[in-house]
């Protein structure tokens, strides 16, 4: 591959997986096509954008013209598609967006993959799809039971690949990771929440009991696991993408705050999010016996993504009050506390 289209390229993922290929990859062209909804931010990608390698172009995966057209003015040989709307909690308010860019905007893709005989596309879905795992772990084989609007709309892409792949050979490679963090995460996920929230000394809203199960992936891990993917990957095939890194989201954020030298009364214990998802599990034996695991110890992982936020705050300070603030506060205002400070 030598002139990647990097779909959603500005988001969290996207964009430190365009600084990992600029890095790694001297050869490649890299071009961002991104819609820059709210989650969508250049200033993830500022210390690229005089690298001659870089390109940007604003437009919608759903955009069948724009995406040829770009597709052919700079004679792309290969995608990665991290363009969707990613958060459960809007997709439980508002649904549509997601079935629009996560499944028919999938579908887009893939058509130009299809009509201009590209050689890989790669499409980043996530443990989600497998639904709620009370025991054990999931396989890429096993059956998809999607409980948020947010996982059922990522299934439904990860099915239209599997489609075009049996009807019409479309080369494309499926990647399903566990929860990531790390730098440039839009700080609404709980990671970069509860930082930031931490920092300015506000409360860390936790969910339900707090005792739901999240596997971590660093960001970076994950970056390798996706080049190694659009490189080596199987056409047809599925990739788990996982760390082996179970916590309760309590033991998530005990680690935060005492990275942080923060005190747990900042916890505070909030009505759950409708049908959360009590555990995601991944077995991820099938990338790993391509050679990849995880290269960077959680913790060190984590305390790199505290520092990053707390001297970033530029970063996150103008995201936390503008749009970010008015749209909580409209649709999780009336979130009720249950316990704590
Ligand atoms: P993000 O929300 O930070 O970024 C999404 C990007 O897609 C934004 O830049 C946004 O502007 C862009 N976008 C949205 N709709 C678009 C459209 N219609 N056309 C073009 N661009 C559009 O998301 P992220 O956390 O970086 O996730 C990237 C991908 O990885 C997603 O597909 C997500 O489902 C998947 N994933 C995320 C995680 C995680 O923990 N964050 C875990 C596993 C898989
Ligand atoms: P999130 O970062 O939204 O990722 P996902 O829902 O895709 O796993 O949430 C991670 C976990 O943290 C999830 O179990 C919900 C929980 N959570 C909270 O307890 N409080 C919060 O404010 C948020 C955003 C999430």
């Amino acid at each position: 591959m030598e002139n990647l289209l990097i779909t959603g390229g500005a988001g969290f993922i996207g964009s430190n997986f365009v600084h990992h290929i600029l890095d790694r990859y001297p050869d490649y062209k890299v071009i961002v096509y991104d819609k820059l909804t709210y989650a969508g931010n250049l200033d993830n990608l500022q210390d690229v954008a005089d690298d001659r390698r870089y390109s940007f172009v604003r437009g919608d995966i759903c955009d069948m013209g724009l995406v040829e057209e770009v597709v052919q003015e700079h004679k792309v040989d290969g995608i990665v598609n991290f363009a969707a709307e990613t958060h459960v909690d809007r997709s439980i308010v508002e649904p549509g967006s997601f079935i629009q860019t996560d499944v028919y905007g999938t579908h887009v893709l893939l058509e130009a993959v299809r009509k201009f005989s590209l050689r890989r596309m790669v499409h980043i879905s996530t443990d989600e799809v497998y639904g709620s795992v009370v025991e054990g772990s999931s396989v890429e084989s096993d059956n998809l039971r999607p409980n948020s609007p947010y996982s059922a709309s990522k299934a439904g892409a990860d099915l239209m690949c599997r489609a075009y792949h049996v009807t019409y050979g479309v080369p494309v490679v499926i990647t399903r990771a566990s929860n990531n963090f790390g730098a440039y995460q839009y700080p609404e996920k709980v990671v970069p929440l509860f930082i930031t929230n931490a920092l300015d000394d506000k409360p860390l809203p936790l969910y339900g009991d707090g005792l739901n199960v999240r596997d971590w992936l660093y960001v970076l891990d994950h970056c390798e696991a996706i080049d190694l993917m659009l490189h080596e990957g199987q056409d047809g095939e599925i990739y788990n993408v996982g760390s082996n890194n179970e916590l309760t989201n309590l033991e998530l954020t005990d680690t935060i705050l005492e990275l942080m030298g923060k005190p747990q009364s900042l916890i505070q214990f909030v009505e759950d999010r409708p049908g959360h998802d009590r555990r995601y599990s991944l077995d991820s034996a099938k990338i790993r016996h391509l050679g990849w695991r995880p290269k960077h110890a959680f913790e060190n992982a984590l305390e790199g993504t505290v520092r990053w936020y707390t001297e970033n705050r530029w970063w996150w300070e103008k995201i936390k009050s503008g749009a970010y603030d008015s749209y909580y506060e409209r649709q999780y205002g009336t979130r009720q506390v249950l316990t704590g400070s």
